[in-house]
């Protein structure tokens, strides 16, 4: 699915990330953790094609093609999908007009909007005065109608109650085993897949969010390097118990 080769990624002629390779699989969950300001978002950014983030050394493949090169709406349309950590206001914008530019406008949204609880701020400003619950929501709402292949989920649960953890979670979970398919007449719950047929990527503090979608991987990142990696329960409590200067001790550099 996708495939990152010796990527080194510059902001502003500093070198933020460094030779980084990872491999996912389809189905396959990374979580990636590290401390503020080791890269993470770099990554998903670099990912999605954003020209403030300059590709310097390496290379991106998604489903066979290095699309290193391609525009971001290029990358959307071959499945890559992303769910922003501090998504932009766009005031002018509402979340309704967005659902139907990003999905089809003749496809019916309004049963998962109520799902995910989004009635209440479809029709206002993107993310205007939105709170932390809602901003997730609104996000999830979007990526749902790209209905994409890699999903790329910057801290879906960071300023969310538990309540919105746990829905949020259930239902990008739902996503991933394809369960939650749109279709012309609106929401279709397919039967249960056992196995995942999207990937993804995921950015956790707490790990809450993993309660609900099983990582199969965790990667830890500290300045910009890959310094550990391994089961995503097993790094999170020694996280959690060490901090991350013990990932230190185990620094692969791979
Ligand atoms: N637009 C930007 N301009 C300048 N520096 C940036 C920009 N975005 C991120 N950085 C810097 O890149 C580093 C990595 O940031 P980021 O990828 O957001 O980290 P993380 O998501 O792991 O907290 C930080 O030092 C941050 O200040
Ligand atoms: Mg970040």
């Amino acid at each position: 699915m996708l495939k990152i080769n010796n990527l080194t990624v510059e902001i502003e002629n500093q070198k933020i990330l460094k030779n980084i390779n990872i491999d996912i699989k389809t189905g396959e969950i990374v979580a990636l953790f590290g401390p503020n300001g080791s890269g993470k978002t770099t990554l998903l950014m670099a990912l999605m094609g954003y020209d403030k983030y300059d590709i310097t050394e390496g290379k991106i493949f998604f489903k066979g093609k290095d699309i290193t090169n391609l525009s971001i709406d290029e990358r959307v349309k071959m499945g890559i999908g992303m769910m922003f950590q501090r998504p932009p206001v766009v005031k002018g914008v509402t979340v309704n007009d967005l659902i139907n530019l990003a999905g089809d406008v003749e496809t019916d949204y309004s049963q998962l909007s109520n799902q995910l609880n989004a009635d209440a701020f479809l029709n206002r400003y993107l993310n205007d005065g939105f709170s932390g619950g809602e901003i997730k929501r609104s996000e999830l709402l979007q990526l749902i109608s790209l209905q994409p292949d890699l999903l790329l989920l910057d801290e879906p649960e960071s300023g969310v109650d538990v309540e919105n953890v746990e829905l949020i979670g259930r239902t990008i979970n739902d996503l991933l085993h394809e369960n939650l398919i749109i279709e012309k007449n609106g929401l279709t719950q397919k039967q249960r897949h056992e196995k995942r047929k999207r990937s993804g990527f995921i950015i956790t503090h707490t790990g809450h969010i993993l309660e609900y979608v099983n990582a199969d991987r965790a990667i830890v990142f500290i300045d910009g390097h890959i310094v550990c990696k391994g089961n995503p329960g097993e790094v999170l409590n020694m996280i959690k118990e060490n901090g991350f200067e013990e990932c230190k001790k185990c620094d692969q550099r791979v």
